[in-house]
């Protein structure tokens, strides 16, 4: 399904940024890890701040087109094809963990999840976006499972060992290229590891 997405020379979710990801941008340290990483749009911007950044995704052709983004700007950013349903990133790694829209199953979520705070160095934290459950009664995007739609109580109890900076469920507009366009109930979640 996301190959087949991903397949045009359009960029599904656009070239910019998420905006979230902007606006807490500087609390990233390096080597940061983006799940579900897709076209590029955000390890680019990432990059583009000096960072270094790992996309892991299981579109190739989502990755392939992300490295083809950081050519055409200069950057260099460091990608890798994988299942989130059964990857281990290394332990007491990782400086930073972005997750922006990567919609998994329940049972997946709660094997990843502790994975990702382990593979956290002391200090470093997760920033997270994500449609909410209650985005299931709109249309402006997102998956129509609620199994792979989040809410805030799940991710504080998945990430017992980080201290929530943020931690909301919002309304907010989402202009992500077409398939992410209007208003939207969304998660967020910051949190740093103790
Ligand atoms: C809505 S797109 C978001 C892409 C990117 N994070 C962004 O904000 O532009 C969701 C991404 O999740 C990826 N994905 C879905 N299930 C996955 C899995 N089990 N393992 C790895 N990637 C997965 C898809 O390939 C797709 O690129």
């Amino acid at each position: 399904m996301w190959n087949e997405r991903y397949a045009g020379n359009e960029f599904a979710y656009g070239t910019e940024p998420n905006s979230f990801l902007v606006q807490n941008a500087s609390l990233l340290t390096s080597p940061v890890l983006s799940l579900a990483e897709g076209e590029g749009r955000n390890a680019v911007f990432l990059a583009s701040l000096g960072l270094d950044v790992l996309g892991v995704d299981s579109s190739d052709v989502g990755l392939a087109k992300a490295q083809k983004l950081a050519s055409s700007r200069g950057l260099a950013i460091r990608t890798e094809v994988a299942d989130l349903a059964s990857y281990e990133p290394p332990e007491n790694h990782y400086g930073s963990v972005i997750s922006i829209s990567a919609h998994l199953p329940t049972h997946a979520r709660n094997r990843l999840y502790p994975l990702i705070a382990r593979s956290l160095k002391p200090g470093g934290v997760i920033v997270l976006e994500s449609y909410a459950k209650s985005q299931l009664s709109r249309n402006s995007g997102g998956p129509k499972d609620p199994d792979l739609l989040m809410d805030v109580t799940e991710l504080e109890q998945q990430f017992p060992n980080c201290e929530p900076i943020v931690a909301q469920e919002i309304e907010r507009e989402i202009i992500e290229g077409k398939f992410h366009t209007g208003l939207a109930s969304v998660v967020q979640f910051i949190a740093r590891k103790k």
